[in-house]
């Protein structure tokens, strides 16, 4: 069993309260970590703010090399992070394997874009004068990170904040804490100087209000629920924090009549189910054109029917237990709604009775946009399918949310792959690929599904402010 205390300024700090750990697929205790208090939480800034002038002012190459030997640290305890990982979490270990080296991308690819942080030289007005445009951190910098993806979402921020020069505080989720005390472990094993990083969890509220009001604080980066994203932007005003926000979605998956039906069956398999449908890119509305529907359908059912649900650390497990009973119950009350409202459902109702937190894939047939699981998130192994006759129609469907973080298209058309992708108000599009995430690219919504981009050459340019020098001669 791991236990961890506060990780301030290179130390552990074990306090009397503690959160116990426990495996969401047996209710086991898995772990215990230190309970904070808002004096933690103002420490941890204390040692963020003094460890920020000597990493900031150290060169690119010399963070980089940090980065890198906090990348070798995690790559050579992969297999256990990703074993505590599956132990908090839930998710099958080889999906936590792959999240590990998908955390690590981003540690990796942010030690090298450390080095690719330009300015500009701009041509003056007059003859003497020189305009000098630099890039340097924003300063310490708040990062508050959610359950699903407890190694990858810490990584994805904390990545290129260091490689910009900034010192970190982090606060994970109070259900997947072991996975970021154990990346800071790592951190120190590899010599990340002391202050660099620090974690605190404890009451989120009391640990976000205290980041919040820190003017030192100068920058929030969150991932999770729309309400929360809100209320940081709101509350970052008072002090005019930077704010990245990476929120809630509600994924289109839009199969046209001439898609490859076996390809986008293969696709709603992974995308739909990976991580138990607990991932803000899920599809959530599955649109299919009406000539393939009863294809489409019949073939996602007996894919989806051979899924092995169960515990992550078992062989063979495709799909773990959702992460807590009100997940559940959100579940529930999404597949009650829809057939309350006459969609049908494939299977049996699931109970919660008789599968603990474990849900077998429920896929719904006859959705209308009327049902919940079509207006609002269900973070859960659920498929609705509607279907469409023209692309003018599932482009308004597809649009009419206030969510806007990816989209999916199921296509053999060009023409069609690149009308539909740019009339989609979302800011990733899968065209044929249902996991379009990837440490390159930019991710982040539109629309209140968030603001900024993780990953990516613009990932690290969240972390930097812009100064401009001009020298008259
Ligand atoms: C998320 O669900 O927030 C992240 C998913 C991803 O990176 O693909």
């Amino acid at each position: 069993m791991k236990s961890y205390g506060l990780f301030i300024n290179g130390e552990w700090k074990v306090t009397k309260e503690s959160i116990t750990v426990m495996n969401p697929a047996n209710d086991v205790v898995v772990g215990k970590v230190s309970f904070g208090t808002g004096d933690d939480a103002k420490a941890a800034v204390d040692a963020a703010a003094a460890a920020y002038p000597e990493w900031s002012s150290k060169t690119a190459f010399e963070r980089s090399v940090h980065l890198k030997s906090w990348y070798e640290a995690i790559e050579n305890e992969k297999v256990q992070l990703a074993k505590t990982l599956t132990l908090e979490q839930g998710k099958p270990l080889k999906e936590a394997i792959g999240e590990i080296d998908y955390a690590n991308s981003f540690i990796l690819w942010y030690a090298e874009e450390a080095k690719r942080i330009y300015g500009d030289i701009v041509p003056p007005l007059q003859k003497d004068k020189r305009i000098f445009v630099r890039k340097q951190p924003v300063g310490v910098v708040a990062a508050i990170t959610p359950w699903n993806f407890p190694a990858a979402m810490i990584t994805r921020k904390v990545g290129p904040a260091l490689a910009a020069g900034c010192t970190v505080v982090i606060k994970p989720s109070e259900f997947t804490p072991l996975t970021a005390y154990y990346l800071a472990e790592l951190a120190e094993k590899a010599g990340m100087p002391k202050g660099v990083i620090n974690i605190v969890t404890g009451n989120p509220s009391e640990i976000g209000e205290t980041w919040l009001s820190d003017h030192r604080v100068r920058k929030i980066t969150f991932t999770g629920s729309t309400k929360v994203g809100k209320y940081l932007m709101n509350k970052s005003a008072d002090t005019v924090k930077k704010v990245s926000l990476e929120l809630g979605g509600h994924a289109p998956y839009i199969v046209l009549n001439d898609a490859d039906i076996d390809h986008a069956v293969d696709s709603i398999i992974k995308a739909k189910f990976r991580n138990g449908g607990q991932t803000c890119v899920c599809p959530n509305r599955i649109y299919v054109q009406s000539g393939i529907v009863d294809e489409f359908t019949g073939r996602f059912e007996k894919a989806a029917a051979s899924l092995v649900v169960g515990n992550g650390l078992e062989d063979g497990v495709d799909i773990g237990p959702l992460i807590n009973d009100s997940a559940v119950e959100k579940v529930l009350n999404h597949i009650k709604d829809a057939t309350d409202k006459g969609a049908t459902l494939i299977g049996d109702i699931p109970s919660k009775s008789e599968n603990g937190r474990f849900i077998k894939p429920v896929i719904l047939k006859n959705v209308t946009d009327e049902m919940l699981c079509m207006n609002e998130e269900t973070f859960g192994p659920v498929a609705p399918i509607t279907t469409f006759e023209t692309v003018e129609e599932v482009i308004t469907r597809a649009n009419d949310s206030n969510y806007g973080l990816a989209a999916y298209i199921f296509t053999t058309k060009i023409d069609q792959a690149f009308r539909l992708s740019e009339a989609l108000e979302f800011g990733i599009v899968g065209v044929n690929d249902p996991l379009p995430s990837v440490v390159q690219a930019p991710f982040g919504g539109m629309k209140e599904s968030g603001l900024g981009r993780e990953g990516g050459y613009q990932g690290i340019e969240e972390f930097l402010e812009t100064q401009y020098i001009s020298f008259k001669l």
